[in-house]
């Protein structure tokens, strides 16, 4: 479910950590500069923070469950107990209990691993000539989805296996502790099913996307891959996954197909998630709202009937400014659907086509300039709000219960992650209380 699977060597560690100072207390190893050899069996506490984000307001949400609540909350002068991987204690550093194992901060901000709720990482080729056209001018109409399905038909399995870690560890290095990742560039049952296999060795948030865009083989006859998605490559998939999306939009899928596969998809088990609304107005997210969906992603065009079902569902509206970005499109009003109080979430959308870009940070540095979110709005939609995309209440915030997914910045605080655009700042990054990544600090 979140990544990378496999624990990190001792040398990893070592690498992952080369900028931290680590003190050994209590029952550590005893091995002289060697506390990795102890590092799942003992408490951690990060103290000396200098913004510890939690979006947690006493460990509970707003309606008092344990979990992230609807809103940004952080601490000054922190610290963070990690305990078998969970959060045991946050508040202010003064109060912080002892601990097997110390890492000292150095004023820097801690914030909750930011969670990817939208990516396409099955894929092979790329499409560098289509997004330099389009900087020429020429306007993105998803056609593009096509090449990509037809390089990945022809790739092996290493090759798709092979692309998906090295974007798993881009996202990690970047700060993601969690990742969504769809199917959608197969699009026959047997290159769907190890679409969704592949994205099983890495996350257990994968989405069948069979319903991505109709391939050309099916032009004639676009019912009849309806009729295949909902019938035998919904089958060949739905032990892989927990989600099902579908493209809905002009030239992809409309709303009596778009329904005939989410429906089919929640017979099978799985949970609906929407495209919608990306390209123009449509139908994509009152449908997502009327099914129940987890998220209506892109939501760049919307009437107010839609802003209107959005707060009025459970419905996450996920903005991906990265897309608007690499395509040069309007942004969505991240403004409106806020002050109606849709929840909102923020992700990469990381695919060949729309926005190859792997970094939450950009986006919410794109979501605080572009779409006129406060700092504090964009870090939880990065966060808590992805975790409500994913219907998780065990990540997303630094509540204690939390799992340790947590992310330090080379910064004093969470301002810096639009305050300093483009500027890799993340540090170190934990994984359920395990150092998975990190870099030596900047000058
Ligand atoms: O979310 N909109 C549909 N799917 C992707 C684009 C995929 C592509 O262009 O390859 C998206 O933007
Ligand atoms: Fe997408």
């Amino acid at each position: 479910m979140n990544l990378p699977r496999k624990p990190a060597s001792p040398a990893q560690r070592a690498q992952a950590g080369a900028d931290l100072r680590f003190v050994t207390l209590g029952k550590g190893c005893g091995q002289p500069g060697c506390p990795w050899l102890t590092w799942d069996l003992v408490s951690t506490l990060l103290t000396n923070i200098g913004e510890l984000v939690t979006n947690a307001r006493d460990g509970r949400t707003a309606s008092g469950a344990p979990g992230g609540s609807e809103a940004f909350a952080s601490i000054a002068e922190a610290a963070l107990v990690i305990d078998e991987g969970r959060v045991a204690w946050t508040g202010p550093a003064r109060h912080a209990p002892a601990a097997d194992q110390l890492v000292d901060c150095a004023g820097r901000v801690v914030l909750p691993g930011f969670v990817d709720s939208h990516a396409h990482l099955v894929f092979a080729g790329e499409r560098s000539t289509e997004f330099a056209a389009r900087m020429a001018g020429v306007p993105y109409a998803a056609g593009g989805i096509r090449a990509t399905v037809a390089a990945t038909r022809a790739a092996s399995d290493k090759q798709l296996r092979t692309n998906l870690e090295r974007l798993a560890h881009e996202m990690l290095y970047q700060g993601t502790t969690t990742l969504e990742c769809k199917s959608g560039y197969g699009l026959t049952v047997a290159d769907e099913r190890r679409s969704v296999a592949l994205a099983a060795e890495d996350t257990g948030e994968v989405t069948f996307l069979g319903a991505h865009v109709v391939p050309p083989e099916f032009a004639g006859d676009p019912g009849g891959y309806t009729d295949l998605v909902r019938g035998p490559m919904l089958a060949a998939c739905a032990a892989y996954a927990r989600w099902i999306d579908v493209f809905c939009e002009r030239g992809a899928f409309g709303a009596d197909e778009a329904r005939a596969v989410l429906t089919a998809g929640q017979a099978a088990g799985l949970t609906p998630r929407v495209h919608a609304n990306q390209l123009g107005p449509g139908p994509g997210v009152r449908l997502a709202v009327e099914l129940g969906a987890a998220s209506a992603d892109h939501c760049t065009y919307l009437t107010d009937a839609d802003v209107d079902a959005l707060a009025g569902g459970s419905t996450v509206a996920t903005l991906l400014p990265g897309v608007e970005f690499s395509t040069r499109s309007p942004y969505p009003d991240a403004r409106r659907l806020l002050d109606a109080g849709v929840t909102v979430a923020l992700a990469t959308d990381c695919n060949p086509g729309s926005c190859f870009t792997s970094s939450m940070p950009l986006c919410v540095a794109l979501a605080v300039r572009e779409m006129r979110m406060t700092t504090q709005e964009a870090v939880w939609a990065a966060t808590a709000g992805g975790a409500r995309a994913l219907r998780r209440d065990d990540i997303g915030h630094l509540g204690p219960g939390a799992r340790a997914d947590l992310v330090l910045l080379d910064a004093p605080s969470h301002v810096y992650l639009a305050y300093r655009p483009g500027v890799p700042l993340v540090a170190a990054v934990w994984q359920a209380g395990e150092l998975a990544a990190g870099r030596p600090p900047m000058g």
